[in-house]
C-alpha cells in the first residue's frame, strides 16, 4: 500500500484529516454496530447535550509501524476499559469493550497509507470520543450518544524531541471534580486550558499538579503521569485516586520489574521529597517518556542532574525497553501488542 506523502520526520502533535474515521450511534437503549465514514463533519442539535452540558469523554492511544512492517497498536483493551469507567461516570452509556479493539482496529487499517513508516519517529495517534447528541435544556444526560474514532498522523509532544522539559508547581487544581476522583479520562480538560497556556507564557513547558486537599503530594501534569528514579535506581511513580490511570505507566511498571530488574513503589510521592529523585521523566501515550530537568516549586528550582541535558540513565533504559515492545523489537508481554495489518 502506498504511503500518503508526508513529511513524517517533522511532523508535530497537531492534527491532520485523514480519509476515514469510525462512528456509531447509540438510540433507544442500544448501541449500533458503527460503520467507517469519510465525513469528517459532526452535526448536531444546538441544544445537544454534549454543548450544554459538555456530556463527553475521550480516549487516546497510538498505532505503531514495526522494522518488519506490520501494523499493530499497544493495549487497547485498557483504552475500551478506561472508557467504560469514564462513561459510567458521566452517566453515558460505555461503547462495547470487545467493539471497540474491532472499531479501532477497523478504522487503523482503513487509514492504513497515513500510519508513519518506522523508524520515521512518528506515530498515528488513535482519538476514540463518546458524545451525548440529543438536544436537553433541563441539567440531565442524554438519551442518544455518539461514538466516533480519529486517526492523524503526531509527532513529537512536547517541542524538541527527548530534550528535558521544565515543569512549574500549579496554584491551581484542574476541575473540581477530578479531586473526587474516578473520573478518570472524563476530567475536563477545559478547566486546564488557563493554566497551561499561563505557564507556556512563563516560560514552562507543563504544570505539575499537587493533591487538591493537602497540596502535598504529586498528582501529575496536564497531559501525562510523573515517574521519578531514587538515587538507587528504584521506580516510585505518585498513586492517586484522582489523576488519570495512565496505560503507559502501568505499563512501564511491568517493564521495570520484569525487564530490568528495577524495584517500583507505587505510593504516594511528596512535593518536599522531589529534591532526593536522580531522575524525573512524564510518561504518557502522547509524552512516551519525556525527561524533566527541572521543576520549579515558587521560585526554589530542583533539578535532577542526570536529566538536564539528555535522558538520565534509567529513564533511557525505560524508554527504550517500553518502544522497543511497542515497535516488535523486544517481545512483548501476553496481549500487549495487538496486531492489525
Ligand atoms: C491527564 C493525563 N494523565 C496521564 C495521561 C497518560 O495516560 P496514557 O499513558 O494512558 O496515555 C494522559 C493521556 O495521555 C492524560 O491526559
Amino acid at each position: 500500500m502506498e504511503k500518503k506523502n508526508i513529511d513524517w520526520g517533522n511532523l508535530s502533535f497537531q492534527y491532520t484529516r485523514t480519509d476515514y474515521r469510525f462512528v456509531a450511534h447509540y438510540k433507544d437503549g442500544k448501541w449500533d454496530d458503527g460503520e467507517i465514514i469519510t465525513d469528517s463533519d459532526v452535526v448536531l442539535s444546538e441544544c445537544a447535550c454534549v454543548f450544554q452540558y459538555a456530556q463527553t469523554c475521550f480516549e487516546g492511544l497510538k498505532a505503531y509501524t514495526t522494522e518488519d512492517g506490520r501494523i499493530v497498536c499497544f493495549r487497547p483493551d485498557l483504552n475500551a476499559e478506561r472508557m467504560r469507567d469514564t462513561c459510567i461516570r458521566l452517566h453515558m452509556p460505555p461503547f462495547p469493550e470487545d467493539k471497540f479493539v474491532e472499531a479501532v482496529k477497523a478504522v487503523v487499517k482503513a487509514n492504513a497509507a497515513w500510519v508513519p513508516p518506522f523508524g520515521s519517529g512518528a506515530t498515528l495517534y488513535i482519538r476514540p470520543f463518546l458524545m451525548g447528541t440529543n438536544p436537553v435544556i433541563g441539567v440531565q444526560p442524554a438519551t442518544e450518544y455518539e461514538f466516533r474514532i480519529l486517526v492523524t498522523p503526531v509527532g513529537p509532544y512536547f517541542k524538541g524531541g527527548v530534550k528535558p522539559i521544565s515543569i512549574r508547581v500549579s496554584d491551581y487544581d484542574r476541575a473540581a471534580p477530578q479531586g473526587t476522583g474516578h473520573i478518570k479520562a472524563g476530567l475536563n480538560y477545559a478547566m486546564s486550558l488557563y493554566n497551561i497556556m499561563d505557564a507556556h507564557a512563563c516560560g514552562y513547558d507543563e504544570n505539575m499538579y499537587l493533591d487538591p486537599k493537602t497540596r502535598t503530594t504529586v498528582e501529575e501534569t496536564g497531559g501525562a503521569n510523573f515517574i521519578f528514579i531514587t538515587k538507587d535506581g528504584k521506580l516510585v511513580t505518585p498513586k492517586s485516586e484522582s489523576i488519570l490511570p495512565s496505560i503507559t505507566r502501568r505499563s512501564l511498571m511491568v517493564v521495570a520489574e520484569k525487564y530490568l530488574n528495577m524495584p517500583v513503589e507505587h505510593r504516594p510521592v511528596l512535593l518536599s521529597e522531589l529534591e532526593d529523585f536522580a531522575e524525573c521523566g512524564l510518561c504518557g501515550t502522547a509524552a512516551v517518556i519525556s525527561p524533566v530537568g527541572k521543576v520549579n516549586d515558587h521560585g526554589k528550582e530542583i533539578a535532577f542532574p542526570s536529566g538536564m541535558n539528555d535522558m538520565g540513565p534509567y529513564t533511557k533504559k525505560l524508554y527504550e525497553t517500553l518502544t522497543g515492545i511497542q515497535m516488535g523489537r523486544i517481545e512483548a508481554p501476553e496481549g500487549w501488542i495487538v496486531e492489525i495489518c
